[in-house]
């Protein structure tokens, strides 16, 4: 078989994204980057149903959104690097974390005036609300590596060529694979988790019991601020 052919060059994808988005946020993903990785991330887990951690979302619409800039309303400011004791458990796991970080220490501080990264310490947080046999994926304009080989399998790279003269971007697809003992079910069949369900019904609905309802006006965390759209459109 030719090498280009092989099975680990399959996974690779290349896609070219030249417009940016209406929204020009700095340091911002091209037109359709966003929509487009969690399309594929569907497809990849077979399922329409999915939660989704949009981790430094920045302009970013999709799922639950974290970002340190109050300025782009995330549904919860707070540091990637320590995020998810805040969350108390009332959001995630996800299906699906999408991770677009500053590219450098030097970018962080000249573009958003925040700290450095850490990119073991961060995906060491995400791996704690990521579902077995669900996907992190890291937008970088690195090839960054496997957080934790013995934990995640790489399952796509997606080459993305933006404007001329611009560096390509890539998206890396790690998929944490299932541990040993757990059951055989098919990654692609985890659903999204009751509490994070709860949440997001009761906003967007009818509050179903009395109950329900004071979840929603009792805040877990004063730092988390749904938006209004959150649990309508952005789950998906
Ligand atoms: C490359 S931008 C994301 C752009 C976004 N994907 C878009 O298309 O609009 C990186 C984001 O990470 C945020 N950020 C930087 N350091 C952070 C940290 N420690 N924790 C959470 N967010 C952080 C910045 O505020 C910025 O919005």
């Amino acid at each position: 078989m030719k090498g280009y052919k092989s099975e680990t060059q399959q996974k690779n994808i290349a896609w070219f994204l030249p417009r940016p988005k209406p929204d020009r946020y700095k340091g911002g993903m091209p037109l359709y980057g966003e929509d487009w990785l969690l399309d594929l991330a569907k497809d990849i887990l077979k399922k329409d149903d999915i939660s989704i951690l949009n981790l430094f979302c920045g302009m970013n619409q999709k799922g639950f959104r974290i970002d340190l800039n109050p300025e782009v309303k995330p549904d919860y400011v707070a540091d990637a690097h320590n995020f998810v004791k805040g969350l108390n458990g009332w959001a995630g796991p996800f299906d699906i974390i999408l991770a677009d970080p500053p590219y450098s220490n030097e970018e962080s501080k000249e573009l958003y005036n925040l700290g450095k990264i850490n990119y073991k310490k961060w995906t060491a947080e995400c791996d704690k609300v990521l579902k077995e046999g669900g996907l992190l994926i890291v937008y970088h304009k690195y090839v960054m590596p496997n957080p934790n080989p013995e934990k995640y399998e790489v399952v796509k790279r997606v080459f993305i060529g933006t404007r001329t003269y611009h560096l390509p971007r890539v998206a890396i697809f790690f998929r944490k694979k299932l541990s040993v003992g757990a059951s055989t079910q098919n990654p692609s069949d985890f659903g999204a988790t009751p509490s994070f369900n709860k949440g997001l019904k009761v906003r967007s609905g009818k509050p179903r019991s009395p109950k329900l309802k004071s979840k929603i006006l009792t805040s877990p965390n004063p730092n988390i601020k749904l938006n209004s759209e959150f649990c309508s459109q952005r789950l998906k």
